[in-house]
């Protein structure tokens, strides 16, 4: 079923006197833009914004004061973007509505103190015979420049009944918006005879070309993340064409598209020859501002951080997604519950995570589930339309996201906002959790259904997904001991104890059940199956010392290679060095042998890869079990750069005790042969900086303590200190 055509309306409005002040406040079904006198008015992309429409809609206000002139034309182009246009890997359109629809008032107030509202009715114009033939977030768009519109069949709009009746509210998200912009790094033809620009750097965002044209000639662009045999690789893309088709009008001429974005590194051009096209690429993404950095003496740890913060903001359009570029671009829970944190380090994430999670409660079931997809689309055969499904690590992004964004901000508020919710999501998977076990097995949490060690090189999602005992029963024993700790914040005595208690029950249950006596996991040892109780803090002394025995001895037997999945990747490093193994989790990390960080950095990587091995040695493509659709692998998923995380909390060594640093620790580990780290983190009391070097057999650490903060500074040999606000050096022999 094809989605409907983009629309625009026009409106033409007369001034009555002089002006003092001009507002429009505007939203749509579908995303637009306005264009006012022939400007266009705002900054950014793709209004009013994704949010769970059946609940809320966004609008935006806008000043237009200086916009206005006696006469004035105001047009307005609607495209489907997720509301009417194609969306989810079901291909699904018109989710929200049957076709797009505007809603807007233009408010003057005039010098002479009267006031005029200008508001969408019947007297509106509108056309589906505008510059844009089509406009899709997965297809891209087509847009005719020899179209004029004062030529087009405009009609009187009508009134559209709607589906739906969410609230509307003012914008309250981060807007999408052009960030950087980058000239390609070469342009050549490929074998096929495709002219194929490299812009450096995967993304999400569009091209802006510059071009001398014929009227009527047709310029297509197509958009890939990577090269195989020097073509485009566009296979990964399943049903995604991710085109943009220009047809010229004469002369010289901008296009650059509005109402899609792609997922790309490289773009191909046909129809045109090159000395007749200037190719630029913008970055797109939510207005986030940078809140952290980290480098070291090692390059290609620095390249692998570049690819954890593009990954971030490829992913950060509006939503959290999975990726930017085949049919998903979906909200996917699990993703963001695992990155969270990293994207806390990296990035203010304040606002953008409060949009979102706002979406989460409204969406969660009344049984307690929390969709696996939010904003949740109703995706038929998808288990959750029938159950209230609570799914390991990915409905705890609950728990986990808010978490990380108090840890590192503090806003106590977001957590008193999700509580209700938090306790609803534990309840339901503790109800799965108990459903048809025996006493001892209450805690044991497989049913009703897991993504397990979801990624996890050299198996099947099958296999996968067999491990969802193990990583379930971690999660929920993990979930509930912050749960604990958040009541305990809010106040909550009675819960404190009944979530502490719990998760101690299903910690004890995951090492009697799921470990045989010497700490082995039954039924075959897997590293995700010992970082998680590690990490979580799950085992007791001399069982925590037995699993991460075993633990090194599974890494250290495979070569330091990465065997986890999306659950395991974050926490592996952390299971080590927390354990008595700093020296196998730096070798790990420094490892560059497929399946490996450093791996996707040495085989030119600049985004992370949901699969480890997305490019084979070989140079073949991993796309997984692919039953001729394209299979699943994307070559910007940041789950796997949840290692971000360890860059701070242990290489530097800056970690909150106190959730906005108002306590925090800077215990930095040197190790890995690393000469030297430095880094910052923005807190609501100002920057953190923390730098060390290894000069001469010595460390010397500098930090710097912002005002009203108390920390606690560990060098490597144990010895401590506790600091008020101020700048610090302090040296020390090794070893
Ligand atoms: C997505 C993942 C997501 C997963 C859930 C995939 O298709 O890209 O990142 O979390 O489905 O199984």
């Amino acid at each position: 079923k094809k989605s409907p055509r983009p629309m625009t309306f026009k409106k033409d409005f007369s001034i009555k006197g002089e002006i003092e002040q001009a507002r429009i406040y505007s939203t749509a079904l579908g995303i637009y833009e306005l264009e006012l006198n022939g400007r266009k008015v705002g900054d950014e992309y793709f209004a009013p914004g994704y949010t769970s429409y059946k609940n809320q809609l966004q609008y935006q206000m806008y000043d237009i004061t200086e916009y206005l002139q006696k006469q004035n034309l105001l047009m307005v182009i609607v495209g489907g973007g997720w509301a009417v246009g194609s969306y989810t890997y079901k291909r699904m359109n018109r989710i929200y509505a049957k076709r797009q629809a505007f809603l807007g008032e233009i408010h003057i107030r005039y010098k002479d103190g009267s006031h005029e509202i200008i508001g969408t009715d019947e007297t509106w114009k509108v056309t589906e015979e505008g510059n844009f033939l089509e406009a899709e977030f997965y297809d891209g768009e087509v847009y005719d420049a020899t179209v004029k519109l004062e030529n087009s069949s405009f009609h009187n709009a009508g009134i559209e009944k709607m589906k739906i009746e969410p609230q509307l509210l003012v914008q309250y998200g981060s807007p999408v918006k052009a960030h950087e912009q980058f000239e390609p790094v070469s342009c050549e033809l490929s074998p096929s005879g495709m002219l194929i620009y490299d812009f450096g750097q995967n993304m999400a965002g569009v091209i802006e070309a510059d071009i001398q044209g014929r009227a009527g000639e047709k310029i297509v662009f197509y958009h890939a993340e990577v090269l195989l045999n020097g073509e485009l690789y566009t296979k990964p893309l399943r049903s995604a064409k991710q085109q943009a088709v220009y047809i010229c009008k004469e002369g010289s001429q901008q296009y650059s598209p509005r109402m899609t974005y792609m997922g790309f590194r490289y773009v191909g051009v046909s129809g045109i020859s090159a000395d007749k096209i200037k190719l630029k690429a913008t970055a797109l993404y939510s207005d986030i501002s940078k809140n952290g950095s980290f480098s070291c003496s090692e390059p290609m740890l620095n390249k692998l951080q570049d690819c954890i913060e593009w990954s971030a903001k490829s992913n950060f359009v509006d939503i959290p997604t999975d990726c930017p570029q085949r049919d998903e671009r979906l909200g996917w829970t699990g993703d963001i519950a695992l990155f969270a944190s990293t994207a806390a380090y990296n990035f203010d994430m304040s606002r953008f995570f409060d949009k979102w999670l706002k979406d989460m409660r409204a969406e969660q079931n009344p049984g307690g589930g929390i969709p696996m997809i939010i904003p949740m689309v109703k995706i038929p055969g998808q288990l959750e339309m029938l159950f209230p499904l609570a799914v390991d690590h990915w409905g705890d992004a609950c728990i986990l996201v808010p978490w990380a964004e108090y840890m590192a901000r503090g806003d106590i508020e977001l957590l008193r906002k999700m509580y209700p919710s938090m306790k609803k999501y534990i309840k339901a998977c503790k109800f799965w959790a108990g459903l048809f076990s025996a006493q001892k097995k209450k805690r044991i949490w497989s049913l009703l259904f897991h993504y397990g060690d979801w990624c996890a090189p050299d198996m099947t999602y099958k296999e996968w997904m067999k491990r969802g005992k193990w990583t379930g029963t971690a999660c929920l024993a993990h979930s509930s001991a912050i749960l604990s700790e958040i009541a305990g914040i809010l106040g909550e005595k009675e819960d404190e104890e009944v979530y502490r208690k719990l998760s101690l029950e299903t910690a004890q249950a995951y090492r009697n059940i799921l470990m045989n006596e010497n700490c082995h996991i039954k039924g075959g040892d897997f590293q995700t199956g010992f970082v998680l109780p590690l990490h979580y803090n799950m085992l007791f002394e001399k069982d925590k010392k037995r699993a991460a025995a075993n633990l090194v001895k599974l890494i250290r037997d495979n070569n330091y290679n990465i065997k986890t999945g999306f659950p395991g990747t974050p926490y592996v490093l952390f299971a080590l060095a927390d354990n008595g193994y700093l020296e196998d989790a730096y070798k790990m990390l420094l490892t560059d042998t497929c399946p490996s960080w450093l791996y996707e950095v040495k085989a030119g990587a600049t985004t992370m890869w949901e699969r480890w091995d997305a490019l084979r040695e070989d140079g073949s493509c991993n796309l997984g079990e692919d039953n001729g659709s394209g299979g699943m692998v994307s070559f910007n998923h940041y789950a796997n750069g949840a290692v971000g995380d360890f860059f701070y909390r242990r290489i530097l060594g800056i970690e909150a005790v106190e959730g906005g640093y108002r306590r925090f620790r800077i215990a930095p580990l040197p190790g890995g042969g690393l000469d030297f780290a430095k880094g910052d983190v923005n807190t609501p009391y100002g920057y953190i900086r923390c730098s060390w070097i290894i000069e001469d057999g010595g460390f010397k650490l500098t930090a710097e303590i912002p005002a009203g903060t108390q920390c606690e500074i560990v060098l490597p040999s144990g010895r401590s200190f506790t600091e008020g606000s101020g700048s610090y050096c302090y040296e020390e022999k090794i070893g």
